[in-house]
């Protein structure tokens, strides 16, 4: 299986997560709050440090809510390939 990983900048751990998966989870471990888990409280943004093109586009919900890039809701992300970096 191909597998990405997301790593916390601060701390520079890193949590590999299967190819086109939520990275929900591993960030939940890092330390990110979530609350309604689909793309419209907010509690979940995170600043995208680099490899934001390893991620899923942009959902409807993050444009909602201004999101971009390097700005996202960690509800909503998936992480295609390769490292991505966050922070919060
Ligand atoms: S948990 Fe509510 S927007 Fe992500």
């Amino acid at each position: 299986m191909l597998m990405a990983k997301l790593i916390y900048n601060k701390t520079k751990q890193g949590k590999e997560i299967p190819s086109g998966e939520k990275i929900k989870n591993a960030a939940e471990e890092m330390g990110v709050l979530f609350g309604c888990e689909d793309g419209i409280c907010g509690t979940c943004m995170i600043d995208i440090v680099s490899g934001e093109g390893n991620l899923s586009e942009l959902t409807q919900p993050e444009k909602d809510l201004e999101r971009d890039k390097k700005h996202r809701l960690a509800c909503q992300c998936k992480i295609k390939k390769g490292d991505v970096v966050i922070d919060f």
